[in-house]
């Protein structure tokens, strides 16, 4: 039934019109933000102020972290979080190969030595009994990123956290929604860094921020973030007159602004609204490609919130005839964004350079990034582009029995 109704090559009429490309991972923006963003600048205080610190003060509340200080990414976040959980030469962090490249970017900034333990193949999260195979002498923390936004394995990573003594930071760049066992991902270990990205869940163009437990690690952070200049250096020029600051440490620019602020404090509100439209189209390509001969993601666990940010179809040629490149193709012909998340770390040179390695090391990351497709899942989607997304797939696909008129060709 697969494969063979239509050659690869044989062209078909696209699913949407070039002027309607649907833009994988466009946000969905409000009016309320887009009032707060003019009022931001026509104020005259467009960087880190008061927005800023409500926002910190919101996500922490709902995050239900002692401590937020936001930043202008993740990758900050992640930076500053490994140097004030005192990371640095002759380290070993322990992460894992199916990430962005900014997870292990952050801890070569650190001066530390990334070390990658394969994923999981069902869940495609860091494997723990991999993970605990990797501690070495040096190794002084744990990095897992809660992939998609379904949660890691938290009892068993917190478990290994103790036992050897290591910090435990988060990156939650997918997971500002995730739960585990009733508590929120990013305040299992020491920090929890989260990411506002533009394709994020929710979103401030760019921005971030890390969850912290301890005060004296929030204030480090914060004080690393602008400069390295004594806390609360950016009220200066405030109406409180002039203040002296110190500069304390060779810091970064890494400050939230409030034009950022001003976006996220209005997509904090509707984070529910946005995860339950995900869930919903989720569901949705969950039911219309069961059918289909590419593996979907592994169903949410009992007793935990998935954060619904990335909807992924594995492309094995194998079982499709069209492999994952073409297939990619096929989606943009159809007018359709895709995205890959991710080619696992080992296949850019970098890192190949760098340390020596190879991808075959870790074959589960290996495999689901040579065949993985991250189809669009924003709150922005209307139920007719989630209805083209579906039927790009099945077209994409070739799955279309000869002769059967697709409902858009009816139409
Ligand atoms: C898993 C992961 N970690 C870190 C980052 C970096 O986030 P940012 O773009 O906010 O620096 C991303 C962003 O795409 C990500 O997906």
């Amino acid at each position: 039934m697969y494969g063979g109704a239509m050659s690869h090559t044989q062209s078909a009429a696209a699913v949407r019109t070039k002027d309607r490309f649907l833009v994988f991972g466009a946000p969905a923006i409000e009016d309320a933000e887009i009032q707060e963003v003019l009022a931001t600048m026509r104020s005259g205080w467009l960087g880190t102020g008061p927005k800023t610190a409500r926002f910190e003060v919101e996500m922490a509340r709902y995050k239900q972290s002692p401590h937020a200080v936001a930043l202008n990414s993740c990758t900050a976040a992640l930076h500053l979080a490994l140097l004030a959980a005192g990371v640095g030469p002759g380290d070993e962090v322990i992460t894992t190969p199916l990430t962005f490249c900014a997870t292990v970017n952050a801890i070569v900034h650190a001066g530390a030595t990334p070390v990658l333990a394969d994923i999981d193949p069902v869940t495609y999260n860091i494997d723990p009994a991999a993970v605990e195979r990797a501690i070495t002498p040096r190794t002084k923390a744990l990095l897992p990123v809660h992939y998609a936004g379904r949660p890691c394995n938290m009892d068993a990573l917190c478990e290994l956290a103790r036992r050897f003594e290591l910090t435990l930071i988060e990156d939650c760049a997918h997971a500002i929604e995730t739960r585990y066992h009733g508590r929120a991902a990013g305040t299992f270990g020491e920090f929890g860094c989260l990411s506002f990205y533009v394709t994020k869940n929710i979103v401030t163009g760019e921005g971030g921020m890390v969850l912290t437990r301890n005060e004296s690690d929030a204030a480090r952070i914060k004080v690393l973030g602008l400069h390295g200049m004594s806390k609360d250096a950016w009220k200066r020029f405030g109406d409180d007159g002039y203040k002296h600051y110190q500069v304390v440490d060779a810091g970064f620019k890494y400050n939230m602004m409030d034009l950022q602020a001003a976006i996220g404090l209005h997509q904090l509100e509707r984070i529910e609204r946005y995860w339950l439209r995900r869930r919903a189209i989720w569901q949705r390509y969950d039911e219309a490609l069961a059918n289909l001969p590419v593996e979907r993601p592994a169903p949410p666990e009992a007793n935990t919130r998935h954060a619904f940010h990335l909807y992924t179809l594995l492309i094995d040629a194998a079982r499709t005839g069209i492999t994952r490149d073409a297939f990619l193709d096929a989606m943009t012909k159809h007018h359709i964004g895709v995205g890959v998340h991710y080619l696992s770390v080992p296949e850019h040179p970098f890192y190949q350079g760098r340390f020596g390695w190879a991808p075959e090391q870790w074959p589960n990351a290996m495999r689901v990034g040579r065949q993985t497709v991250s189809l669009p899942l924003s709150a922005r989607l209307t139920d007719e582009d989630v209805g083209d997304v579906i039927e790009a797939v099945r077209r994409s696909l070739r799955t279309v029995p000869r002769g059967m008129a697709l409902a858009s060709e009816i139409a």
